[in-house]
């Protein structure tokens, strides 16, 4: 078996999403004990284990397209900033054609394929960095969920989702009031009350807004 495959089925249990009953994942107890267990490097060098947790504006991109399944039924859809997996398992079973799930951490890779199978759908996955370039595939749908947590990411991640919407594709970004979320050029399409783990976020629910390029 694939080590990073190993590692996020021993350190993770599979789980109901709160706000998705629709879609189980392999959910971890503990942040900051797992973050320890991946770091092969000093911790602040390495990646949070952001995969081993449903975000709250994955939670509401992936409600949204459960709830209005005519936005992806059929359609090419790029579920950018994947981590777990949650919005494209939930794009495929909304009736999409076909589902890339884009992460640069190979841990999300992992994730996504032990989260699909225990969904029983199939995602593809992309490990490389499509921020460097545009949109190099064709995709009808772009979803990102909670990409907007850090400065360096959202200003690359903003124009990137922007320009893909002025391509013609149809882009819904989740985000819960983060710090660098878009100030402008975007509106909001729905709002969602999304239940979240209190060790994760200090709170026990997250006002998460789905924005798309105005
Ligand atoms: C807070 S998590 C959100 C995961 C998921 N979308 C959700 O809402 O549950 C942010 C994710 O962005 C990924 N990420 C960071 N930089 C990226 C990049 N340049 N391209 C693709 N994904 C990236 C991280 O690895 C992480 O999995």
């Amino acid at each position: 078996m694939d080590p990073a495959v190993a590692f996020v089925r021993a350190h993770t249990r599979l789980r109901t999403t709160p706000f998705v009953p629709e879609v189980r994942l392999h959910v971890a107890d503990d942040i900051g004990d797992l973050w320890e267990r991946t770091a092969v490097s000093p911790r602040e060098d390495c990646a949070p284990p952001f995969w081993a947790f449903p975000w709250a504006g994955g939670q509401a991109v992936a409600r949204h397209v459960l709830d209005h399944p005519g936005l992806v039924a059929g359609r090419r859809v790029l579920d950018l900033a994947s981590g777990s997996g949650l919005v494209a398992v939930a794009a495929v079973l909304a009736g999409a054609t076909t589902v890339v799930a884009n992460d640069v951490d190979p841990y999300a890779a992992a994730a996504v394929v032990l989260n699909a199978q225990a969904n029983g759908v199939e995602v593809r996955v992309r490990l490389d960095d499509l921020l460097v370039g545009g949109l190099d595939e064709a995709y009808d749908v772009v979803l990102a969920g909670d990409v907007c947590y850090s400065r360096e990411l959202a200003e690359r991640v903003i124009p990137w989702l922007t320009a893909a919407s002025e391509r013609g594709a149809l882009v819904l970004l989740g985000d819960p009031g983060r710090t660098y979320a878009p100030a402008h050029g975007y509106a909001v399409v729905a709002t969602y009350d999304v239940p979240v783990a209190e060790s994760l976020e200090d709170t026990g629910v997250k006002r998460t807004t789905i924005l798309t390029p105005s």
